[in-house]
């Protein structure tokens, strides 16, 4: 069973960012997959910077469609993103299979948060983008 499972209702209506965001939920999902399996601290390691990695990848590719099509709430996008990276730059300092209680609230945190932006400030920007002709 998965972590966290797509579902339609979380498209944005544009397939590159929606492939992104899958690819997230993947990793995410290979996080609890790992840690009810035996996680190991290189494991974590790798995980987590892969994640930071390309949710920086993700992060900027929708800042790019944003800034070339003014939209209004572009500030407010980006430091939702800017919040995360920080948030998980936290966690990779903590996370450690000794410390399994953040592991648990590292995973709990990416859950809630790709629930919580994409459901809610992601879908924001599909109006817009989808009258620039993305699709
Ligand atoms: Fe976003
Ligand atoms: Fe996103």
């Amino acid at each position: 069973m998965s972590f966290i499972t797509w579902k339609d209702s979380f498209s944005v209506g544009i397939h590159s960012i929606n492939d992104q965001h899958k690819k997230l939920v993947e990793m995410i999902n290979n996080l609890y997959t790992e840690f009810y399996n035996g996680i190991t601290d290189e494991f974590l390691k790798i995980l987590i910077s892969d994640l930071e990695k390309y949710a920086v990848y993700h992060f900027s590719y929708e800042e790019k469609f944003m800034k070339l099509y003014n939209y209004k709430d572009f500030k407010a996008h980006e430091s939702e993103h800017q919040k995360f990276v920080e948030e998980i730059k936290n966690y990779k300092e903590i996370v450690s299979v000794k410390n399994k209680t953040a592991v648990i609230d590292l995973a709990t945190y990416l859950k809630n948060w790709l629930f919580k932006h994409i459901m809610g400030t992601d879908k924001k920007y599909s109006k817009l983008f989808q009258e620039k002709g993305m699709n």
